[in-house]
């Protein structure tokens, strides 16, 4: 085994025997990734919160896309700090967090797992507690991940509630995207995957594509991969895009905002079903230890 498959199946060990139960009141993190960059990622976190948001729950999308952060352009909002800021003492989370319509909170990420993992264990507690607000007002958190499976992203999984992996009906993108699901299956057995099929052509396109990674998973890995849903290609996401106004709130009456509602609470119902168990309260406290983890093992 190379040294990096060793160090992430170490990452993922400290979590298999989870038992806690989800507390009332600690928000729910989907981690929305994917194979290929350019499929839609950033969009869907953004409008899949915002219809969270219209439906009266509080979200926040978590900007973790290290090499092209761009939740804020999408939202028009123009980011001074990062969490890296609130990490090296200088800047309280308040003054870092920028917020959107509907209550959406966006946490500029920056690249701040370095900084994390060289603070001392009181440091990290400090950091935590100051942090902490983070999890009793929010009900809902997207992690908007760069593409592909590195080491970075892995850990966002790994201390995830849900993956939320985002494909198009392109050959490359559907084998990257198997790719990443074959990382989650070897190293992180039990994980719930969501799987939405962006810029399809119709429904019944995203359903063929979703059946036939489905088949491949079913036959050859242990994961259990759901189907979310399919968006439709659509010209307005690419206009919303260019007005840098999110598509559901801007063209509201558009496919591609149809199809995200719909998603939307697809996720929602997910949650009422799965009851899944979570691995400990707090999910930043759940990160930072795999970062700790991390650094421990590299
Ligand atoms: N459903 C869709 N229909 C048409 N174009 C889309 C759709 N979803 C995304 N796009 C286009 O793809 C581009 C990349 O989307 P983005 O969300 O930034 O992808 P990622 O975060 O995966 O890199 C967007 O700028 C938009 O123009
Ligand atoms: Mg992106």
């Amino acid at each position: 085994m190379t040294d990096q498959a060793e160090r992430l199946r170490a990452l993922v060990q400290g979590q298999r025997d989870y038992s806690l139960r989800r507390p009332e009141g600690s928000p729910r993190i989907f981690v929305v990734a994917s194979g290929k960059g350019g499929v839609g990622k950033t969009n869907l976190a953004v409008n899949l919160a915002l219809s969270m948001g219209q439906m009266g729950y509080k979200t926040m999308i978590l900007d973790a896309d290290l090499g092209m952060a761009n939740v804020d352009i999408l939202l028009d909002l123009k980011p001074l700090y990062t969490l890296i800021d609130v990490i090296r003492g200088e800047k309280e989370l308040q003054e870092v967090i920028l917020r959107g319509p509907y209550n959406l909170e966006v946490l500029p990420g920056g690249s701040c797992i370095p900084e994390i993992i060289s603070l001392d264990n009181w440091q990290r507690e400090e950091l935590l507690s100051r942090l902490s607000y983070l999890e009793q007002e929010t009900d809902f958190i997207f992690v908007d991940c760069s593409a592909g499976i590195s080491r970075n992203v892995v850990t966002f999984i790994a201390a995830a509630d849900e993956l939320v992996l985002v494909t198009t009906p392109e050959p490359t993108a559907i084998t990257d995207v198997y790719s990443v699901i074959k990382v989650v299956d070897r190293y992180y057995r039990q994980a719930n995957i969501g799987l939405i099929v962006n810029m399809v052509e119709s429904a019944a396109e995203g359903e063929q594509i979703f059946q036939r990674i489905a088949r491949v998973c079913h036959n050859f890995l242990a994961v259990k991969l759901t189907y979310l849903g399919s968006v439709n290609f659509d010209q307005y996401v690419h206009k919303a895009v260019v007005e840098c106004s999110p598509y559901v709130l801007r063209y509201p009456r558009s496919p591609a905002a149809s199809s995200t509602r719909q998603i939307a609470r697809h996720l929602l119902g997910v949650e009422k079903a799965a009851a899944a168990p979570v691995k400990e309260k707090a999910f930043l406290r759940r990160l930072f230890k795999h970062w700790s983890n991390q650094a421990e093992k590299a």
